[in-house]
């Protein structure tokens, strides 16, 4: 039997595959990557608008900001590419500025929801061609050859770029160098350093959204890979880890279990986590570094009053 046969039963062997891999290690952890299956992407939506989840609304004010004094920058680019775009809502501010630009590519691993944002982009700016793009932001991608040009410019807000590992980040800031090209600039929103109390609402709010969001994960586990992780019995939790400078996103066991998953088990202790996501939190210092350690110089960087999130331009 080869590949293409057992692909066509329907199962994603990536995903078991890396969801295998995942359970089996101590301690259990999975890619976030796999949050984002289309109910996953509407759950996150709903995150942006939550009054705890201060992140969006900040990096919004403060789009609607920069984008005037970009304007030069900004009426040069011919293709716009944009690393996780989601709803792509913040890319809206920054259509409405780019007079000359011809193509838009949004990518995601959402696919489905990635398409159903594009069809209505194409309708809203009939001038720009959108060329949406499913795939994985950790590696190098496949823009077509008419596109590659001197005057790119990627962006990547929502500080996505804090779900990485540090290392990670600079692999992701490494490859878009290239990508981009010669005269290509990076815009790329990051989540601050913040009071903890702060932090920890916005990962676990009140209307239990996020909650549902980190659970969602082990729905798709059982829905794609028939597994058959009992929701009630796993409770979400969000920690502050000060020696990496994060919130860790956990799905915790509530009491001894065994989880099946196709031909696989699974033990949990009582309190044993799946770690789920990682958000980082940059200093302005650590972030500058970080970005000139990955073949980038800081051409301009903006914040908020309380210097609880940054845009950089990377050039
Ligand atoms: N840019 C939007 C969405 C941010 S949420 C905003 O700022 O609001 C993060 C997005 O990245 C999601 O849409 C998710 O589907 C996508 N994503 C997560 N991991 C990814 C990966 N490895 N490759 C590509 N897209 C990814
Ligand atoms: N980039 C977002 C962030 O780190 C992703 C995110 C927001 C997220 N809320 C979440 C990821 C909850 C997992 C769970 O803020």
């Amino acid at each position: 039997m080869n590949n293409a046969v057992l692909r066509s039963a329907g199962v994603n062997q990536t995903f078991l595959g890396e969801v295998v891999a995942g359970l089996g290690q101590t301690p259990k952890a999975l890619s976030p990557k796999w949050l984002y299956d289309h109910e996953g992407s509407k759950l996150f939506e709903q995150i942006t608008h939550l009054p705890e989840y201060y992140p969006t609304r900040t990096e919004i004010d403060l789009l609607a900001h920069i984008v005037p004094s970009l304007s030069e920058a900004l009426a040069d680019r011919r293709l716009l590419i944009e690393y996780g775009s989601g709803s792509s809502r913040k890319t809206r501010l920054l259509l409405g500025a780019m007079p000359n630009l011809e193509h838009y590519v949004p990518m995601d691993v959402s696919g489905e929801f990635l398409r159903g944002v594009a069809d209505g982009l194409s309708k809203q700016f009939p001038n720009v061609q959108v060329r949406p793009l499913v795939g994985d932001f950790n590696v190098s991608l496949k823009i077509p050859a008419e596109l590659r040009e001197q005057s790119s410019l990627g962006f990547f807000p929502g500080s996505t770029i804090g779900n990485l590992t540090p290392a990670k980040a600079s692999e992701f800031l490494r490859l878009r160098r290239d990508e981009l090209g010669e005269g290509g600039e990076l815009l790329v929103g990051v989540d601050l350093r913040k009071p903890v109390d702060v932090l920890l609402a916005a990962y676990d709010d009140s209307a239990g959204v996020t909650a549902a969001f980190n659970r969602n994960l082990l729905t798709r586990i059982n829905r794609e890979l028939g597994g058959d992780f009992d929701l009630q019995r796993f409770a979400h939790e969000a920690r502050w880890n000060d020696d990496f400078g994060r919130i860790e996103m956990h799905l915790v066991s509530r009491g001894e279990q065994t989880v099946r998953i196709a031909e696989h088990c699974f033990e949990f202790a009582d309190g044993e986590s799946i770690h789920s996501e990682n958000s980082h939190k940059y200093r302005i210092g650590e972030f500058k570094l970080l970005a000139r350690a990955s073949r980038w110089d800081v051409r301009q960087l903006w914040t908020d009053d309380k210097q609880w999130f940054g845009v950089f331009l990377l050039g």
